[in-house]
């Protein structure tokens, strides 16, 4: 990436990343199963991602499941430089078929899954994926803490998790990211990036590109994209990065072209008047 005030860097736990990453879930197969139609493709998009300056890449063990973390593996192993996050705390049961499961036997198991599939001594982000309701949140934050000092993980986040469950949570394990859905249209997680921003802590925003209406001949993002010469997702990518210091998005695709084109947010600088107006659009 090229250097500029959006290219600027974020620590979690012991690693430094540029704040513009990327998202592994896109690479696998319809219904986020199976490997993908398209398998040398994939791996070119995670090398090609590396090349132009992305040091952090987003996984998990259900993306697959495993298909992303074998594929991340075959393309970046032994990730020289590269901030590799993953996840556990969902089962797969079927395509679209997510089903929390915070056990802290099951979490420890997937956790031991996913450092001998990546190939490396020690997960730099482990995420749990969802707090299971079913098992006390305790018990999943211990175990997360546990691992820590193990040095199995370097660093532990959360994800789609509340204000009340991050603060839960920080009383048993240090809390170094929360990922939860953001974007331009869908801001009900306002409350908990604020929180992030007040406490340091990197704030990953899934599904970050949408813009959907927005993005419409006329619409804010078009007018933006058409002004800056980029594309509507380069628009919402820049956006996110400009709404805090601690945003760390991670978007997914499966292909180079968009991977390029939304890799223009880390050098594009959006004026106040068009931040103002993407505020106020959703
Ligand atoms: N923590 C969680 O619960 C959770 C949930 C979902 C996702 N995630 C993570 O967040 C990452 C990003 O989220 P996401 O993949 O749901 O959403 P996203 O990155 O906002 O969007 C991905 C979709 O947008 C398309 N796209 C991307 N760039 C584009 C471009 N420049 N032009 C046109 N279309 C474009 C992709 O299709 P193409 O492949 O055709 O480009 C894909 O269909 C995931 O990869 C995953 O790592 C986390």
């Amino acid at each position: 990436m090229a250097s500029g005030e959006l290219t600027t860097t974020f620590t979690i736990g012991d690693r430094v990343v540029h704040r513009l990453g990327y998202g592994t879930m896109q690479l696998t197969g319809p219904g986020v199963w199976g490997p993908p139609a398209d398998p040398a493709g994939a791996v070119a998009v995670l090398r090609r991602a590396a090349e132009l300056g992305v040091d952090l890449f987003d996984t998990a063990d259900s993306y697959g499941p495993y298909v992303a973390e074998e594929l991340l593996r075959e393309a970046l192993h032994p990730y020289d430089g590269l901030t590799i996050a993953t996840k556990a705390g969902l089962l797969r049961t079927g395509p679209r078929v997510w089903v929390p499961c915070g056990r802290p036997e099951y979490l420890r198991q997937e956790c031991e899954m996913s450092l001998r599939r990546l190939g490396v001594e020690r997960i730099d982000l482990f995420q749990l994926h969802r707090v299971d309701a079913t098992v006390p949140a305790d018990e999943q934050f211990g175990l997360l803490a546990e691992l820590q000092a193990e040095g199995k993980v370097g660093a532990v986040g959360l994800s789609e998790v509340s204000v009340d469950q991050i603060e839960a949570a920080q009383a048993v394990v240090d809390v170094a990211t929360v990922q939860n859905r953001y974007n331009l249209l869908d801001r009900a997680s306002d409350d908990v990036l604020r929180y992030c921003t007040e406490q340091g802590i990197g704030f990953l925003p899934w599904h970050p590109v949408a813009s959907g209406r927005l993005a419409e001949p006329g619409g804010p993002v078009a007018e933006a994209a058409e002004r800056f010469g980029v594309t509507p997702p380069a628009v919402a990518v820049a956006w996110l990065l400009q709404r805090s210091s601690v945003m760390l998005p991670i978007p997914g695709t499966s292909s180079v072209a968009h991977l390029e084109e939304n890799l223009r947010a880390a050098t594009l600088r959006l004026d106040l008047e068009t931040v103002e107006k993407l505020d106020a659009a959703a």
